[in-house]
């Protein structure tokens, strides 16, 4: 399909017959050139980031300055991917300048957009962003940023009221001019509803088959991370499993003496060896 552009990932509906949006998340060059060349559409540099690749329990441990550095290794692979920057917790929330800032400082370090948490509370905050000409995605329903608030991470919008709270806000956030919106964790007629309500598209995690597009965090759809696999996750592959294996076989080979092997090490010619050898390495 090639690199989509925010207007164009606008006018992205499955509704009108396009094949659902394809998102991933990546955080490093290795990961988005495999994102890339498996046809991704999106890449998220995604918050996920503190939980998955810098061991923190939770997604409130990370810094504008660190989501630079990682939308940067990742927009230096030069994926045929539009590159969505993720604005971490407290980087949108305490003043529209700084906003903007932050959400400038990921557009410098290669991002094509930028991604925040919330509805009509972050509306302020969206049009700035939006007024200095930089597209935002939204995301509601579920938001990490938000557990202390929420009690932990728990399906959101489970009763009638709740979920039309959660329509009302996709649509306050497409009026704003988001280009697209994600919708984590809710109940897949939650989703279906609030897809058919906007004109911009959906993204879902855990939120069922109606959305228009999809995303899955990098290590759980790989499977390098397996410590705690989430209902809606599928898994495609077994990297953790595939490489401590892999590893554990390095070891044995090393603890042998198999490796390194005289084709994996290198030489010096004969006579080279000999004069050594007569004069004493020193
Ligand atoms: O940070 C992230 O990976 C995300 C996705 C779960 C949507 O926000």
């Amino acid at each position: 399909m090639g690199k989509l552009t925010a207007p164009a990932i606008a006018a992205h509906k499955t509704r009108d017959g396009k094949e659902p949006l394809v998102m991933v998340t990546a955080y490093d060059a290795p990961g988005a050139r495999m994102a890339s060349e498996a046809g991704a559409d999106l890449i998220l540099v995604g918050d996920s980031l503190a939980m998955v690749v810098l061991g923190y329990d939770d997604t409130l441990q990370v810094t504008t300055d660190d989501m630079c550095h990682h939308t940067a290794a990742v927009a230096r692979a030069k994926p045929d991917c539009h590159i969505v920057g993720d604005m971490p917790w407290m980087s949108y929330h305490v003043s529209p300048q700084e906003t903007v800032e932050n959400a400038a400082k990921l557009m410098r370090a290669g991002a094509h957009s930028v991604k925040l948490e919330g509805g009509r509370k972050r509306l302020p905050m969206i049009e700035q962003i939006i007024d200095a000409e930089i597209p935002v995605m939204g995301h509601i329903g579920l938001t990490p940023q938000s557990i202390h608030a929420m009690g932990g991470f728990k399906v959101q919008g489970k009763q009638a009221e709740h979920a039309r709270k959660l329509v009302q806000a996709a649509k306050s956030l497409a009026h704003a001019g988001c280009f697209a919106v994600v919708l984590e964790g809710v109940p897949v007629r939650v989703a279906e509803m609030v897809t058919e309500a906007v004109d911009i598209p959906t993204i879902g995690i855990g939120a069922g088959s109606h959305c228009d597009g999809q995303v899955l965090v990098y290590h759980d759809l790989l499977g390098i991370e397996d410590r705690f696999v989430p209902k809606f996750v599928r898994r495609y592959a077994d990297i953790k499993g595939q490489s401590v294996e892999a590893i554990k076989a390095y070891a044995a080979d090393v603890r042998s003496g198999s490796f390194p092997n005289h084709d994996e090490s290198y030489h010096m010619a004969d006579e080279e060896a000999e004069e050594l050898h007569l004069y004493g390495a020193g």
